[in-house]
This record gives C-alpha cells, structure tokens and sequence, in this order.
C-alpha cells in the first residue's frame, strides 16, 4: 500500500496520487465512474477531485455533472470517510467568479450535489479579478467556519496573488490555504519551478502542489506517437485538443524516455510520467483521471512506483528541452 502523504499544514492525509473527476459524467458514464471510484480507493488511493463547473463545456452540460456522479457514488458505496473530496468554485455557468454571495450560494449547490454535509478540501478555481481579494478570503472562511469545508485551498493563482490571500489571511486570522493546484507535468513545468515561481510561493506558505493535468491531458501516456499525428489524429480522443501544444518533437523526446523506463519497470509510460511528477520538490499528490477501469491500471501503479535517481534525472534532462 502507498505511503500517505500530509497536505500541506492540514491534518488530511492523502494518497501520493489523486483521481481527477473532470471526466465523470463527461467522458466516464456513470457506472464506470463508480466502478473507477471503486477500484481507486480498493487499490490504495483516497484524494477524489472535482469542480462544480465540471463539464460545463461538453455540449448539452450545465456544469455539476461531475459532483453528482460522485454524489450517487457516495450514496450507494456510503464510504464519505474512506475517502477526501475536493471541489472548486468559479466556474460553473451561473455561478462565476468569486464573490461573496457567489461562494455561499455554490458551496450549497456542490454539497447538495455531493450529498454530503462538508467537503474536506474547497478550492477558488480561478481567481477573480473583478472581486475584491477580501472579500473572497472572508467568504471562503465563512464556509470553513460552518464547517462546511475543512480546509480551504487554491488553484491557478499567480505566485503574487497566492501571497496577498495569505496576508489577508493573516492580518484577519483566519485559516491560511493547505494546498495550490497548479497546471505541472513533465511537458509543463515553467509555470511551478523556478525563483518566484508558484512552487517556491507554496514552499514558503506551506501549501502542498497537487498538480494538474499530471498526464498532459493524455499525451504523457504516450497513444499520441509523430508517426500518426496529422491534424485529425488529436480528435481520437474528446479532449485531442487539449494536447495540441504538446505535438513537438521535444515532447516526444520525453515520451521515448518514458517509454524506455517504463519498459525496464514493466509499467505504462503514464505509470512513470506520475512517479516522477509525484517526487518533485512541494508536490504532494499529482492529479490524474481515467475514462476507463483499463486507464486506471498506470494511476494504481504510480501509486508506489519507484524510479531510480538516473531515471528521474534522465526524464528531468529531457524535459529541460521542453
Ligand atoms: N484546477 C484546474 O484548473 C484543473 C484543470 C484541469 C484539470 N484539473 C483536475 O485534474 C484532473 C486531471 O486532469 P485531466 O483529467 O484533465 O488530465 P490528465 O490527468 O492529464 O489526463 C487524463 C486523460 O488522459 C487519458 N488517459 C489517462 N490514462 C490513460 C491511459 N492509460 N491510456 C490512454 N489514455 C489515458 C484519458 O483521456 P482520453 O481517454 O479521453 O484521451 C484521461 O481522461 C482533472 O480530472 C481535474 O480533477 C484541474
């Protein structure tokens, strides 16, 4: 069984790897999901992610979809305290953004989504210029004190704006974030290494990273090869045109790699692609989703996959070139 991990300065104890809901009720129906859900938590893992605007972009969705797949798993499986659920705020159709009246009214929604009294992780998903950080901080600890969260977390904020949250924080006494989600895998690095950057923010302010987007959309699975990519070949996939950018010979460089060492292990590249993510310095628990119970197999396996010293440094040099 994997080590558990702790969250940042939270008492939550998370598996090294987290499942992403995005495809829940998107490109999972949900009897997969469930049976997904199932299999993750039998096979060691506990950190469950989601948003109440996932799916709003798949034509026909509102948005919510995800949370209530979830929600029916819970209610059969009644296993809420085997596992920590995430959930985020911002972006679902009618409920942007981040202000107070906002935040009160969609943490409601999720939790009568989910069927549950409280999350264990809440997230602003996108910050919100157009609200006061104020204002958003106190709303946000308004849900924690109702216990409506335990903890409350952050996602694509800038390192600037994740240090004025923590200020505010601060100055009012209320409970710092436990965690920041940034967008990190070993196609996408600039945005979390490096001076000033959002993995030396989260370093100082004792955030965990939880990555996401860990498998670059699919690409670091290594099913998109140059041999077949043309300008349809992305459209294989419903999410093909997430991975667009990564169609360069640099980051099929770092898939060879991949597949080299995933070989010597006798695991999927995506298994590898997560070991190392899960090793870089301030992560926590890399995020990864799964449409089918086969998908699922690498993610359980990058639960305790151990990449010797050389590996990582050869993914890491190879990446460089990214
Ligand atoms: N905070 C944010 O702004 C934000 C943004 C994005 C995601 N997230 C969170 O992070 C989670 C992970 O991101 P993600 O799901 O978008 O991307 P991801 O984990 O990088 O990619 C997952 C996708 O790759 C494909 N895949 C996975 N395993 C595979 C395998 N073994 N073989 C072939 N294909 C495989 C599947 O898509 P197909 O089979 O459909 O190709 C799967 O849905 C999300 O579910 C969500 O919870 C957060």
């Amino acid at each position: 069984m994997a080590a558990m991990r702790t969250l940042g300065r939270s008492e939550l104890s998370v598996s090294p790897i987290g499942l992403g809901g995005n495809v829940f009720g998107w490109t999972a129906d949900e009897a997969t999901s469930h049976r997904i859900m199932d299999a993750y938590i039998d096979g060691g893992g506990n950190l469950i992610d989601t948003a109440d605007g996932y799916s709003h972009w798949a034509e026909g969705h509102t948005g919510g979809e995800s949370e209530s797949v979830i929600g029916s798993w819970l209610r059969h499986r009644k296993r809420r305290d085997d596992v920590v659920i995430a959930t985020k705020v911002s972006t679902k159709p009618g409920r942007e953004g981040l202000g107070v009246d906002n935040i009160h009214a969609a943490i409601d929604e999720s939790l009568a989504r989910l069927g549950t009294d409280h999350v264990d992780l809440y997230y602003a998903h996108f910050d919100d210029p157009d609200t006061p950080l104020e204002e958003t901080v106190a709303a946000f600890e308004d849900v924690r004190r109702a216990g409506k969260t335990r903890y409350v977390a952050l996602s694509n904020y800038t390192p600037d704006r994740v240090e004025e949250w923590c200020a505010i924080a601060a100055a009012n006494d209320f409970a710092p974030p436990v965690a920041l989600q940034p967008h990190y895998n070993l196609v996408h690095r600039q945005d979390v290494e490096g001076p000033g950057n959002r993995g030396e923010v989260a370093a100082t302010h004792g955030l965990g990273l939880v990555p996401y987007f860990s498998l670059a959309s699919g690409f670091l699975t290594g099913k998109y090869r140059p041999d077949t990519v043309s300008a349809a070949a992305p459209a294989a996939s419903a999410r093909g045109g997430w991975v667009e950018d990564y169609l360069r010979p640099e980051c099929f460089a770092v898939v060879d790699v991949l597949r080299e060492i995933a070989d010597a292990h006798a695991v999927a590249p995506a298994a590898v692609a997560l070991a190392w993510l899960r090793e870089r310095p301030g992560v926590v628990a890399p995020l990864a989703s799964a449409r089918t119970l086969d998908q699922l197999g690498p993610i359980l396996d990058a639960l305790d996959l151990a990449l010797s010293a050389e590996e990582s440094a050869a993914l890491t040099r190879a990446s460089d070139l990214v």
